[in-house]
């Protein structure tokens, strides 16, 4: 595959920049709050109330599970595709597809804790230690809760050149929420097997920047 950098030959380097209103940005942007936060509270709702058939926790720890990688993927994406369009501005929405995937992890985990295993503390304690898919799955969510904190302004400014170091944590959360994913399914692995290519691959796409982190 080629890297971002390697694809000037076919016509990016001679690509004029793409630039737009502000005013399209502030709405892609809202419209990411919109859906992402409403779509969440009507399924959360349609739980509550018994308007979901099946399992309602099942339901919500797959809906939320599947919901965070598809934002996680969304961010990761952000980049390469700014940087292949020319389109500088699109990194405005990065964060926000960001800061929505810890939300829908951290709601994943409070279906876990709170329907789940119902605050049995010490229940959750021995879950997290003795089998191996939802220690992957800590993994990633603390990574992600540590990125939310760190989203600040404030916070960031505060933080310096480490911010970055932080948040290059990002690659290992999107890697470990696919392993935690393929890793608690019993059949229909190809799924989850999708997810964790579709993983790689977006990790492919920066293999220079993520082969300098280890330098
Ligand atoms: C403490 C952290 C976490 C716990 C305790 C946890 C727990 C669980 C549980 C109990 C399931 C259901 C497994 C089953 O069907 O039997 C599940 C599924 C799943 N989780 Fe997590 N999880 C955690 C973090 C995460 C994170 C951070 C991600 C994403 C980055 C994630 C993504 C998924 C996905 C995609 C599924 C499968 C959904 C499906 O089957 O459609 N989980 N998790």
């Amino acid at each position: 595959m080629k890297s971002i950098s390697k694809l000037s030959h076919i016509g990016v380097a001679n690509r004029k920049p793409l630039r737009v209103n502000k005013a399209f940005i502030f709405a892609f942007r809202v419209s990411i709050h919109l859906i992402s936060a409403i779509w969440l509270g009507i399924v959360y709702y349609q739980a509550l109330s018994g308007h979901l058939e099946g399992d309602p926790v099942q339901y919500l720890l797959d809906f939320s599970g599947i919901g965070t990688l598809h934002l996680l993927f969304a961010s990761l994406l952000i980049s390469p595709l700014a940087q292949w369009m020319k389109f500088q501005q699109l990194m405005r929405i990065r964060k926000t597809f960001g800061v929505y995937a810890a939300l829908y992890a951290l709601f994943h985990v409070w279906v876990f804790i709170a329907y789940e295993l119902q605050f049995e503390w010490l229940l959750i304690a021995s879950e997290i230690i003795e089998r191996p898919y939802i220690t992957v799955g800590a993994l990633a969510a603390l990574i992600l809760i540590a990125l939310l904190a760190s989203s600040f302004e404030k916070i960031k400014k505060k933080m310096g050149s480490k911010w970055q170091k932080l948040h290059n944590f990002v690659y290992i959360a999107v890697i470990a929420g696919c392993i935690h994913y393929l890793w608690s399914v019993k059949s229909n692995w190809y799924e989850p097997a999708i997810y964790l290519s579709i993983a790689t691959l977006l990790l492919l796409i920066r293999r220079k920047k993520i082969k300098n982190l280890f330098k």
